[in-house]
């Protein structure tokens, strides 16, 4: 399927590795300049590298954490000045947290909210003005299943993925009008550096059964427990879904959170 984005001008936020990379590289594949962004600038210029071998458009790299203050603008003005315009923006960055109420500190919430939904919301509000002078927009914001299915072990996360879905919705009728479509995916288990760091160690603390597993053999089990295809996903097929919500090819579907979960209806 042509998805009609050549000459458009993308941004992708936590672009370094992961599912973020996996939407670049489809993005750049299908004729899109793209500017990644991430904190890492050693792990975001060998990522850099690796797009601009497959693009036929331009691609740029902004090593910001996206949490910080002024982060948002930065990233816009990077955007105008390295790929021309801001046409698509995938929200990607961030991580799980792995936790409950009794457990999580003051800290914990105040980190992991400017990671997750306040970085988004400012970022959205800074990219739209670029879109509306097109009247074309698209706006993909990475979400949890558990924002739908919460897991109390993943307290933060899912509440946070909840406000992220909320927002999706909101900003979408907002927008609607302008030509600017806003989507979530509302992703379940998928085998990337995030799992490893972040989930992993705490399905070793609460399933001493798996502590004799490697990490491949841990995710292969429990991505066959809580997923009714057998298996957790890959960083493509969440980008093959975010590929689509940016594109020509979508006009219809907006406010979404499309649940990309292999068909689990809870996170663990
Ligand atoms: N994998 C899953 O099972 C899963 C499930 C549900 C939701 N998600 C969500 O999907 C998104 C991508 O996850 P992933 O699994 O692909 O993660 P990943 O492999 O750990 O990649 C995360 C990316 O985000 C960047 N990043 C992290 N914090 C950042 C910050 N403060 N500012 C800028 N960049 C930042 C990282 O680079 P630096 O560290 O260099 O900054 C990296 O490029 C996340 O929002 C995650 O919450 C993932």
């Amino acid at each position: 399927m042509e998805l009609g984005i050549t000459g458009r001008a993308a941004v992708v936020t936590g672009a370094s590795t992961g599912i973020g990379f996996a939407v670049a590289e489809e993005l750049v594949a299908n004729g899109a300049s793209v500017l990644i962004v991430a904190r890492d600038q050693n792990r975001l210029e060998a990522a850099e590298a690796k797009l601009q071998q497959k693009s036929r458009a331009k691609v740029a790299s902004l090593a910001i954490d996206v949490a910080s203050a002024g982060a948002a603008d930065r990233v816009v003005e990077a955007a105008l000045s390295a790929v021309g315009s801001l046409d698509i923006l995938v929200n990607n960055a961030g991580r799980a947290h792995a936790g409950g109420l009794m457990t999580s500190s003051e800290s914990d919430w105040d980190e992991m909210t400017m990671l997750k939904l306040v970085s988004m919301r400012r970022l959205c509000k800074a990219a739209i003005p670029h879109m509306k002078e097109k009247s074309w927009g698209r706006i993909v914001n990475m979400s949890s299943i558990g924002g739908i299915y919460p897991n109390p072990k993943l307290l933060i996360s899912h509440v946070l993925s909840g406000a992220i879905n909320n927002l999706t919705k909101s900003l979408a009728l907002e927008v609607a009008a302008d030509g600017i479509l806003v989507n979530a995916i509302g992703i379940g288990a998928v085998a990337t550096d995030n799992w490893a760091n972040n989930m992993l160690p705490a399905v070793r603390r609460n399933r001493s059964e798996l502590a004799s597993l490697s990490d491949d053999e841990v995710l292969a089990r429990v991505g066959a427990e809580m997923t009714p295809i057998g298996r957790a996903g890959t960083p493509e097929e969440i980008a093959a879904i975010a590929a689509f919500l940016v594109s020509s090819r979508n006009g219809f579907v907006t406010g979404d959170t499309i649940e990309a979960s292999g068909g689990a209806d809870r996170f663990m």
